[in-house]
């Protein structure tokens, strides 16, 4: 199962992907987390790596080849991709935790995001999974990435909300753009201040017809562990996040 993690931009989506690793590998399942976001570079530290992979971009020539090759038929040379065909140093391992990277933006003026979209799209269609595998997608915020088409790959859309106007908005859209392709979205609220805050969140998202699975807490451990740059090990969040990805995953199904 491909699962993509989407919403506005600083709701929660790297954190709620470094909770829902945590809690699918607790559950049994290798999981393999793919950082499509082009602008924030961390997510390893989140997922308590050494070091970040280095991004398919380069397996495939950099970007300057990508961009010539975009019209092809075909980036990637197989027309099925499992975890075992990208290897060190594309993918970081640790036990049944895997990460891969599409690509960063590092330099100014280097040009726009269309070859990583390009590699995403092709990448996510591709990925073959087990069925004790599964792969979470740490999005780029917003919703450009329905554009590009990443989307088309993945099976089902995790809304991060945070509570804020804004977030609800995007989500309320990045629904109907995943609801377009015929994909199932279901949103988790995030930074939850307080019982009150959710129960009024709630509502709101009902209104829009988005199906809440979870709650998250502002939770003081994920901005210690955010503030020092490492992984999270304890806290509220990580068991609200177990019960999450058991719904994510009846959802799914
Ligand atoms: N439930 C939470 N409680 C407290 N802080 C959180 C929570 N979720 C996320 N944060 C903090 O909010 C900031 C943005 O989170 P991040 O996961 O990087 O968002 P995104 O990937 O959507 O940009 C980080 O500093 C993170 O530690
Ligand atoms: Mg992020």
């Amino acid at each position: 199962m491909k699962i993509s993690v989407c919403g506005k931009g600083g709701s929660g989506k790297s954190t709620v992907v470094a909770l829902m690793t945590r809690a699918a590998q607790k559950k049994g399942y290798s999981v393999l987390v793919v950082d499509s976001d082009e602008s924030n570079s961390g997510l390893f530290r989140t997922l308590g790596f050494e070091a970040p992979p280095v991004p398919l971009m380069e397996l495939l020539g950099g970007k300057a080849s990508v961009k010539k090759r975009m019209g092809s038929p075909s980036l990637f040379e197989k027309s099925a991709i499992t975890v075992e065909d990208i290897t060190h140093p594309h993918i970081q391992r640790q036990g049944g935790r895997m990460l891969i990277s599409i690509g960063k933006i590092l330099h100014s003026l280097e040009g726009c995001a269309c070859p990583m979209g390009v590699v995403s799209r092709e990448f996510l269609k591709k990925l073959r999974l087990g069925k004790k595998e599964i792969a979470f997608v740490d999005m780029e915020a917003g919703v450009e990435h329905f554009g590009r088409g990443i989307d088309e790959g993945i099976d089902q859309v995790l809304l991060v909300v945070e509570p804020s106007f804004e977030s609800v908005m995007i989500a309320e859209r990045i629904k109907d753009l995943a609801n377009g392709l015929k994909k199932g979205a279901v949103a988790v609220l995030n930074k939850a201040p307080s019982e009150n805050v959710a129960q009024r969140l709630k509502h709101e998202l009902k209104k829009k017809g988005i199906v809440l699975i979870g709650i998250i807490p502002n939770d003081p451990d994920i901005f210690d562990a955010s503030l020092t740059g490492s992984p999270l090990q304890k806290g509220e969040a990580i068991s609200a996040a177990e019960n999450i990805f058991d719904r994510l995953i009846v959802q799914s199904a």
